[in-house]
């Protein structure tokens, strides 16, 4: 389980670099800029060295990553993790940088 970053303020990093945008990042972002809760900030990101894996998105402070993440899946992660803290170990990506 990794470990929580608390010096760091909650954000959903989405890889929006070549190979997670072909796999359709772009809509995962907007996905979670409507679905996130507001105290959560939605940001993009540079490539996070999983590519192939994509669309990647980076959980913080909890340093979770999620891998090949749907939009029709966002609302699980925004609900599950960043709404009630229980991140859905079922979809971590497994290797770490
Ligand atoms: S392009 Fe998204 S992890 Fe590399």
């Amino acid at each position: 389980m990794p470990e929580s970053r608390p010096d760091l303020p909650k954000q959903v990093r989405i890889c929006q670099h070549t190979a997670c945008r072909r796999a359709g990042s772009e809509r995962v972002f907007a996905a979670f800029q409507n679905q996130a809760p507001k105290d959560w900030q939605i940001l993009d990101s540079s490539c996070l060295g999983h590519c192939g894996n994509g669309p990647m998105v980076w959980v913080l402070p909890d340093d979770i990553r999620y891998h090949h993440v749907l939009p029709e899946e966002v609302g699980a992660i925004a609900t599950r993790h960043l709404l009630q803290g229980k991140p859905i170990a079922a979809m971590h990506y497994p290797r770490r940088p």
